[in-house]
């Protein structure tokens, strides 16, 4: 049976067990350490771009039951390269292939926001769904699509959550007793809940309006203290930084002793980088499902146990 849920599923179905795991080099040091943890052969997918930006694929390994994992951040030029990836291993053989995404892009535009436009997360699921067999993603965006499996034509899939590596992550700081677990909007909130109560800390989330791509308005709640309290952020993704820089300066006004953001998926650049540091955050620390600056937490062992629960 399909599973959606952010923990593990526990049914009677054996677990799935791949034979190898692909991948490329972006996030190559994150799925060689998943072949390891799994037991199975690590085979590179070598991509090859032509002078006017077309790309081939090649892939020496073959397998039954592959893996194929990649950060799907800067998403438009790696899709194609998944779609012949993940062709070409059919043709190959391959019965049951899997894609690990850590980060899954195109989920945020979940309806059409305005008359006209195209619901990207329906559309590229469906895509996916045409050429893998099930899929596990580490906090998609999943606001008003309750289940992973509704995305790809009801195939089998697992969201897994971030927050558990964040609370531990936060609990081994030992972070003083006055902190609070803070989530921008309420869609943040399943994830501010799950890390505070993780790390023994209390939560809540502000109200966000975003205006446009990089204006977001950002209200604090009436009933918090944050004067003096060591203000930790928890976001699923940052972007542009636009939600982190205007809810860490609104911190900072209300008096706040210090900022640290956790994140599951740190999209932005060194330029954003610089811009919420001088936004007065201390430390920003995230998941490593996508490779960045601030990777201090390790996707791999969740995904081993997500990939055999996915089933
Ligand atoms: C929003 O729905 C997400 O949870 C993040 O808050 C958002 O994607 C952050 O984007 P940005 O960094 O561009 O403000």
């Amino acid at each position: 049976m399909a599973s959606s849920s952010s923990e593990p599923s526990q049914n009677d179905t054996p677990a799935w067990l791949p034979d190898a795991v692909f991948g490329f080099t972006d996030g190559e040091v994150q799925a060689r350490a998943l072949a390891a943890n799994l037991g199975v052969p690590y085979e590179t997918v070598e991509v090859h771009y032509f002078p006017d930006t077309e790309c081939k694929v090649r892939i020496q390994g073959r397998a039954r039951r592959p893996v194929v994992y990649r950060p799907l951040n800067h998403p438009n030029a790696k899709l194609i390269e998944l779609v012949l990836s993940a062709s070409l291993l059919r043709d190959d053989g391959a019965k049951d292939i899997a894609l690990v995404a850590p980060y899954l892009p195109y989920m945020r535009q979940d309806i059409a926001f305005r008359p006209g436009e195209a619901v990207s997360q329906k559309i590229i699921g469906k895509m996916l769904a045409g050429y893998f067999d099930r899929f596990v993603a580490v906090d998609p965006h999943l606001h008003r699509t309750p289940r992973l499996n509704d995305v790809f034509l009801g195939k089998p899939a697992l969201a897994l959550s971030g927050a558990p590596a964040m609370a531990t992550h936060l609990k081994a700081r030992q972070v003083p007793s006055d902190a609070l677990v803070i989530g921008p909007d309420e869609e943040s909130a399943p994830l501010a809940k799950s890390v505070a109560d993780g790390a023994e800390l209390p939560w809540a989330v502000c109200t966000k309006k975003r205006k446009g791509d990089r204006d977001v308005r950002i209200a604090l709640p009436k009933d918090v203290v944050f004067k003096r309290r060591s203000v930790i952020i928890v976001d699923d993704v940052i972007s542009t930084g636009a939600t982190i820089a205007n809810l860490a300066r609104a911190m900072r006004e209300a008096g706040a002793k210090s900022v640290d953001v956790y994140a599951t998926h740190a999209l932005f650049d060194d330029r954003v980088h610089d811009e919420l540091m001088r936004a007065s955050i201390r430390k920003i620390i995230s998941c490593d499902g996508v490779p960045h600056r601030t990777n201090d937490m390790s996707v791999v062992n969740l995904v081993v146990n997500g990939i055999r629960a996915c089933r």
